[in-house]
């Protein structure tokens, strides 16, 4: 059957409409392929509706994949300032919410409805609301069953995102496809998602909707931002950082004094004597925190009666109050999917297969996660830009 297209795209998420877009706009004859009733779905929910869309501080070391070298020459080569331009070219207002993260001041139907006018610059035949059937490769050339139809192409791009958040479409296609392929897959694993406690640690429960600002500590991973105490466990931007990171079996640490100084408590029990645990924990965290706090650091009475020893125990348990998650909220929660494609098959600069000529994996589906905080995004559109170019 002779080629019906240049390139086949699977997936219309952020990274396949916009390696489509570029390739199309390229001259390619680009099919874009989604069995989702409509493109785009989890722009449209990113960001609380405003999609974080990249983040200034995009750097390799805000990825987690098994080589950490790998995405850096995509990165660089597609950047934030890149996607800015982009995005002001359409005339897009955005601003910067914290920590570089920058977000539409409307809507991400405006990032969705660019990416769309971005296709179809490029003429991109896109195609929603039919299942993806079986995928068959020979004589040079790439064969996808799409409802009723086949399409054909010499470069098929492997764009299907990763299982997190399965009731939005979301599957673990990428992987089937790389492995009948002949690539690895790196043992996909929730990320950027709540974590959940058990046992003594439950008695926390009791704080659901309570947050506060702290360190969170995975390992040598640490994220300073607010932690938020919900019914099942601990969420919040910096529990989801640490979630990354984070392996069943291991601790976690908070630190809830992050603001102040070394020995706290004994200048307190010098100034204020006459003050209760709870009450001079109220100065630096929510006062439900600060009453349970004060209660699981053993501290009762007045602080002038506390011996100096106690207190620097307290203070070192809320520096260090470590708890080992009894699981996450899973795919289902998820905001991303770690693990994925592994990257030691793929180059880095084309995101092509090394060992199949044509063969393109990108975005998500890749063993390349980010940091919360428009860096998944920045991923998705800098590996499309990569495969783009060399197709
Ligand atoms: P994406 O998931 O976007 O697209 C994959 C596409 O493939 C989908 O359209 C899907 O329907 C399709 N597909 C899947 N299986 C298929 C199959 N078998 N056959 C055919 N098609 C198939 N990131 C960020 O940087 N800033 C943010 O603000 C947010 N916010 C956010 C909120 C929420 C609630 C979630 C769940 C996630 C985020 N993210 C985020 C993460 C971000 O959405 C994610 O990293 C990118 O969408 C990944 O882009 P991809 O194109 O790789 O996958």
């Amino acid at each position: 059957m002779a080629p019906t297209h240049d390139v086949i795209v699977l997936g219309a998420g952020a990274a396949g409409l916009f390696c489509a877009g570029l390739a199309g706009q390229r001259g390619k004859r680009v099919a874009l392929l989604d069995h989702a009733d409509a493109p785009g779905k989890k722009i449209l929910i990113s960001g609380g509706g405003r999609c974080n869309f990249t983040n200034l501080h995009t750097a390799p070391d805000r990825y987690l994949s098994e080589n950490p070298h790998f995405a850096r020459s995509a990165l660089s080569r597609y950047t934030p300032a890149d996607f800015i331009a982009l995005v002001e070219r359409y005339g897009i207002a955005w601003h910067e919410k914290t920590l570089g993260q920058l977000f539409c001041d409307g809507s991400a139907k405006q990032i969705v409805a660019m990416l769309l006018e971005e296709c179809r610059a490029g003429k991109v035949d896109l195609r929603c609301g039919e299942p993806v059937g079986a995928v068959e490769h020979g004589d040079g050339l790439f064969r996808v069953a799409f409802g009723a139809e086949t399409v054909v192409a010499p470069a098929l791009v492997i764009a299907t995102g990763g299982p997190s958040i399965p009731k939005m479409g979301a599957t673990g296609f990428a992987y089937e496809l790389a492995r009948k392929f002949g690539l690895k897959v790196v043992q996909p694993r929730p990320a950027l998602v709540p974590l959940t406690l058990s046992g003594e640690d439950i008695l926390f429960r009791e704080l659901s909707g309570v947050s506060a600002d702290v360190v969170a500590r995975s390992g040598k991973a640490a994220f300073r931002e607010a932690a938020l105490f919900t019914h099942r466990g601990l969420s919040g931007p910096a529990i989801l950082q640490v979630s990354s990171y984070w392996r069943p079996g291991e601790s976690v640490s908070i630190d809830f004094l992050p603001d102040q100084p070394q020995d706290w408590l004994l200048a307190a029990k010098r100034e204020r004597p006459r003050s209760a645990m709870a009450r001079v924990l109220g100065a630096a965290l929510p006062e439900r925190l600060a009453g349970r706090l004060a209660e699981s650091v053993g501290v009762a009475g007045e602080l002038g009666q506390t011996q100096d020893k106690l207190l620097r125990v307290a203070e070192a348990k809320l520096r260090r109050w470590e708890f080992t998650p009894s699981g996450s909220e899973g795919f289902a929660k998820a905001e991303v999917t770690a693990g994925g494609i592994s990257t030691a098959g793929l180059s880095s600069r084309t995101m092509e297969a090394k060992a199949v000529p044509g063969l393109y994996a990108i975005g998500e589906a890749v063993d390349v996660t980010g940091w919360l905080g428009g860096y998944n995004f920045q991923w998705a559109w800098a590996s499309a830009h990569a495969a783009a170019n060399a197709l």
